[in-house]
Order: C-alpha cells, then sequence, then structure tokens
C-alpha cells in the first residue's frame, strides 16, 4: 500500500493543487501516494449545517465546533488508524525536516485543515491529535499549510526524487542550511563561478562546501547554528 493522505476541509477543491504537478503531482499519477478529501460540513448535523459558531468568552470571528471535528476527525481515525492526526494551526509545533522525514518513514498522514479564529480546544484534549505550524504568521486557513507539509513529505517517498541525490545534502540534513550551487555559463555579468568548484579536486570542494554550509548558517540562521553546536568546530557561544 502507498503512502496516504487523507484531508479534512471545508474547501476540498484546493486539493490537490500544486500538488498534482510536477514531482508531486507524477508520483500521484504513478500511486506512489494517494490523496482523499473529506468534507468537513458532511459531519454538521443541524439543519443549517453549521460548522461554526461564536467564540465563548466574546471577541472576533467564529471558531469550528468540536462536536463537528470530532466525529469528521472519528471518520479519519477509522479510515486510517495507524497514520497520525495532524491538525494545522498556528498554535502547533513547527515544522521541521526531521518531522517531515518520520511522517514520510510512516504509512502517511491525516491532516485537519482549520479555518475561522480556530478550534474549539476540547477536540485536542479529547483525540489524539497533533497540532503543527509551518511557521509564525497566521495564514487564512490550514490547507494551504497542509499542501506545504504534503509537497515536503512526497519529495522524501521512495523512487519520486528519481535520479537526484535523495536529500543527503540538501538544506537541513545536518541541522545546517545547504551550500550554494552555480552552473554555466562560468561568466554571468562579470560573475566568475567559483574556481574551487570547477579544479575538480573533490576532497578540496567538500572542504569549500562544508566551510560555506557553516558561514551561511551562521549569518541567515543562527538559530540553527546554535543548535549544531560542537559539530561546526566551534562551541555555539563562539559563533557568535
Ligand atoms: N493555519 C493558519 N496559519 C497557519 C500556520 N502558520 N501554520 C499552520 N496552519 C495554519
Amino acid at each position: 500500500m502507498s503512502w496516504a493522505a487523507a484531508i479534512l476541509t471545508l474547501y476540498p477543491e484546493m486539493f490537490p493543487g500544486p500538488l498534482g504537478l510536477s514531482l508531486a503531482g507524477r508520483a500521484l499519477a504513478e500511486g506512489k501516494w494517494s490523496l482523499d478529501t473529506v468534507q468537513i460540513r458532511d459531519f454538521a448535523t443541524d439543519r443549517h449545517r453549521s460548522v461554526d459558531d461564536t467564540p465563548a468568552g466574546g471577541g472576533a470571528g467564529m471558531v469550528m465546533r468540536a462536536d463537528v471535528l470530532g466525529a469528521a476527525v472519528d471518520h479519519a481515525l477509522a479510515r486510517q488508524p495507524r497514520a497520525p492526526l495532524l491538525a494545522m494551526t498556528p498554535r502547533g509545533r513547527p515544522l521541521a525536516q526531521d518531522f517531515v522525514r518520520e511522517l514520510a518513514a510512516g504509512p502517511g498522514v491525516s491532516i485537519l485543515c482549520g479555518r475561522f479564529e480556530g478550534m474549539d480546544e476540547r477536540l485536542f484534549e479529547a483525540r489524539p491529535i497533533l497540532p503543527v505550524s509551518i511557521g509564525d504568521y497566521v495564514l487564512s486557513g490550514g490547507e494551504t499549510a497542509a499542501i506545504v507539509l504534503l509537497d515536503a513529505c512526497v519529495r522524501l517517498l521512495p523512487g519520486v526524487m528519481g535520479a537526484a541525490l535523495s536529500g543527503e545534502e540538501e538544506s537541513f540534513e545536518g541541522g545546517l542550511l545547504e551550500y550554494p550551487q552555480y552552473t554555466r555559463p562560468n561568466i554571468w555579468e562579470g560573475r566568475m563561478i567559483p574556481e574551487v568548484l570547477r579544479s575538480g579536486d573533490h576532497a578540496k570542494i567538500a572542504a569549500w562546501r562544508k566551510a560555506r554550509s557553516i558561514e551561511d548558517t551562521r549569518l541567515r540562521r543562527p538559530d540553527l547554528m546554535e543548535r549544531h553546536g560542537d559539530a561546526s568546530g566551534r562551541s555555539p557561544s563562539g559563533a557568535r
């Protein structure tokens, strides 16, 4: 059985979206992964089919109802009991490559996409749901966040990346940003590709790349550098 994604959403039309194109789209067409959507509104019980209500305690916007979401989640858990159930929310655990790798190595994933001001918190107490955020900004809904997460997972599935080096030297492997890349022409607008990359000396090239990885990570992502610590050859405090 292939890696299976199930999306619980009020907007199933948003899928596969960009996941139907390019690398992920080809893999989907080839059956290397599958994508199912579940319409949350199908689990509404009143005659207006309402999925949300005003926030307890007052305030702006609407909150997704625990009873409706609970029924949708139970449906997903029954269909794919072995897949982790995630909920996309800016209140979640920050998504990072190590977790993406874990998810890609498993049977698949079920993803609950929130809309409005949020989801009734009791849902997270009553069901085994892992809240996940893709960054410190607020999207209009969890659907685009789910697409980001799925894209990151699907490219790691067996046979999806084809001839490309299967991720061993890319950003975040080893806790650093990837080294910079260049290709022909050798001179563009008076700028040359670094001489070392054209030297054919593989040990020298590897050393240059490692040094640039560390240097760029230190400049752009000092937060990663602190975690990287001694592996960079310097102590975390020396990195600053
Ligand atoms: N929904 C709204 N904003 C989000 C974010 N930053 N990450 C995940 N889901 C979200």
